[in-house]
């Protein structure tokens, strides 16, 4: 008889945010993942919730031990959660966006110890939404292409992550992208490529109605990122 492996144990950064409590929420109906960890930047109000230990980001280093660190959070945050992987020597996956080109950089350096993945978007609609936007750009040369993100009004950083994503596969394929970002109500993410010339045009849009899907999307992850070698790993190489 094979017993079911140990959960992969998660400490979760940024875990009063919205993105944290879909995260909380939907780790708690998993077997194969057991939080261990919530951190949010203030003090939390209760210490435990549901049987999950909180703590403030200045307890971070005190944490428990944890396999995986899922980090969405703000780029203030995020270099106290990418030190505490690399001295525990745990994985990180982080969807926290408007990171400056120093952390970006400290993230290649941190992949040559633990294993990382940093994406924009954790949805696997706008993982397809980028491939069609490559080759729409490879197929059409000269034409204009604009992207448009729209996001609740919360959210600090313009142009999105995704946006600049989305940017980079449309410059892959030889577009020059510009962008515009709309920040109004609760929308939870809407990305529209245009491709447009003399009397015609192309719109590629992707819209998330629920946070859940990028939640998702960060526990198939982290459950999936302990234990290989260091790296920088991609979404569509944990998915296979
Ligand atoms: N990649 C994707 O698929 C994806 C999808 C959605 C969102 N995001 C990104 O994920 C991030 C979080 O989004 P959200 O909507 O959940 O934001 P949010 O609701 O504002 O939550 C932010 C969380 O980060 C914590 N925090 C802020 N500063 C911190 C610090 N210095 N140290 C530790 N924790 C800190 C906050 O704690 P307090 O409550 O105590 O302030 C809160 O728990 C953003 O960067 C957003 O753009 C990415």
């Amino acid at each position: 008889m094979t017993s079911d492996p140990a959960p992969v144990r998660i400490l979760i950064h940024g875990a009063s945010g919205r993105m944290g409590q879909a995260l909380l929420r939907l780790a708690a109906e998993r077997d194969d993942v057991v939080v261990v960890a919530a951190v949010q930047r203030s003090q939390p109000a209760q210490r435990v919730v549901d049987g999950v230990p909180h703590f403030a980001a200045s307890e971070l280093p005190g944490a428990p031990e944890f396999d995986v660190a899922i980090d969405f959070s703000l780029p203030e945050g995020f270099d106290p959660v990418l030190a505490l992987c690399e001295q525990r020597g745990a994985a990180l996956v982080s969807g926290t966006t408007g990171l400056e080109p120093e952390q970006r950089e400290a993230l290649d350096a941190a992949a040559q110890k633990i294993p990382l993945l940093w994406a924009a978007n954790f949805s696997l609609g706008v993982a397809i939404l980028g491939e069609l936007v490559e080759r729409a750009a490879a197929a059409l040369p000269g034409w204009d292409c604009d992207i448009v993100e729209s996001h609740h009004v919360h959210k600090k950083d313009a142009p999105s992550g995704t946006a600049l994503a989305l940017g980079a596969c449309a410059e892959h394929g030889g577009a020059s992208p510009r962008y515009a970002s709309l920040r109004a109500g609760d929308i939870v993410g809407e990305h529209l490529v245009q491709f447009a010339t003399q009397g015609e045009r192309i719109e590629l849009v992707h819209r998330a109605t629920n946070r859940d899907i990028f939640a998702r999307g960060a526990l198939h992850a982290a459950s999936r990122l302990p234990g290989r070698a260091p790296g920088r790993y991609r979404l569509r190489d944990l998915l296979s």
